[in-house]
Formats: structure tokens, C-alpha cells, sequence
């Protein structure tokens, strides 16, 4: 079979792209914590308020018995709730979404904080807050008019200064 050299140099150039970019998933992937969210834990959707877990009273920062701090977040059409929470900076946090409705997603910028909210799934995701500030929460999956006014916001104040809620475990009963 005869290949133009041509169109060889060609074909060559476009698997380099190709290998670029796998190299560079691969380094997102292994030193910056960005990857797929590959947990498949299902939940109704339409009955969050009645799960253990994402039930209103259990949303938003708590710390489980091995003093891992878990945060509970429900996407709605427009928002993300609760409205305002606040954690430290440079500490591992663990996020854990879910939407009542529509497919919302979530970016948090200069965080590794970026996935769909799938409804029917928990999105869990580890990630800590460069430094202290606020922080905007955006949704970056379109999910009807009022998507471009869904947003709220994270707290991140100084690890020093940020006091623990009361313990709980991780099923969401208060001890
Ligand atoms: Cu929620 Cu766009």
C-alpha cells in the first residue's frame, strides 16, 4: 500500500496531538486530583428530604467520627443548598452532591471542584480550598432559564479559625 509521505507526515502530526493530550489528562488526573467521578451510589432523587442522609437537617458541613469533614450539597433549580456554608482552608473536605431535579453540574474556580450532578447519583468529590476567601459555586450544566443565576457561595476562612460542628455519623444520625 502506498502512503504520500505527505499525508504520513500528517497522520504523524495528529497522533503527536493525540499523545499530547493523553499525557496531559493522565498529569491532571495523577498530580492535580482531576478524574471522573467514578462512584456509581444511586439515591432517589425525589425523595431527598426524606433520605437519612440528605434530609434538610443533615446538609452542609459535618465532621464524621474519624474526624473527616463531610459536606452535603443538594442542586436545585436555581441554586445549590444550603445557600452559604463556611470551611477552612488547606484541609481536606470531602463534597458530596445531589440534585432534586434537572442534570446541574458544579465549579467551584481555582479548586478541582468540576462535575455533573447526575440526578439519581451522588457526586463525591475530594477537594480543600487553596486559601481563605469566598468562593463562588456555579452550575456548568445548562438546566433551564434561571441557570445563568445559579450560584452560591463557599466561606473558606483560616484553619485555625474554623470551628467543627458537632460530630456525627457518616448515615447522618445525630449522636
Ligand atoms: Cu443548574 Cu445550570
Amino acid at each position: 500500500m502506498h502512503i504520500d509521505p505527505l499525508e504520513k507526515k500528517w497522520a504523524q502530526i495528529v497522533l503527536a496531538i493525540c499523545a499530547f493530550f493523553i499525557v496531559i489528562i493522565m498529569m491532571e488526573a495523577l498530580f492535580h486530583g482531576v478524574n471522573a467521578p467514578s462512584n456509581v451510589e444511586t439515591i432517589d432523587s425525589a425523595k431527598l428530604h426524606l433520605s437519612k442522609e440528605f434530609a434538610e437537617d443533615n446538609l452542609g458541613v459535618q465532621v464524621d467520627e474519624n474526624g473527616e469533614i463531610i459536606i452535603r450539597m443538594v442542586a436545585g433549580r436555581y441554586s445549590f443548598f444550603p445557600k452559604k456554608i463556611t470551611v477552612p482552608a488547606e484541609t481536606k473536605l470531602t463534597f458530596r452532591w445531589v440534585s432534586m431535579d434537572v442534570l446541574h453540574g458544579v465549579h467551584i474556580p481555582m479548586t478541582n471542584m468540576s462535575t455533573m450532578i447526575v440526578p439519581g447519583f451522588v457526586a463525591e468529590i475530594e477537594t480543600s480550598f487553596p486559601k481563605p476567601g469566598d468562593y463562588p459555586v456555579l452550575c456548568n450544566e445548562y438546566c433551564g432559564l434561571g441557570h445563568d443565576h445559579m450560584w452560591s457561595k463557599i466561606d473558606v476562612v483560616e484553619k485555625g479559625q474554623w470551628q467543627a460542628p458537632q460530630v456525627i455519623t457518616k448515615g447522618g444520625d445525630k449522636k
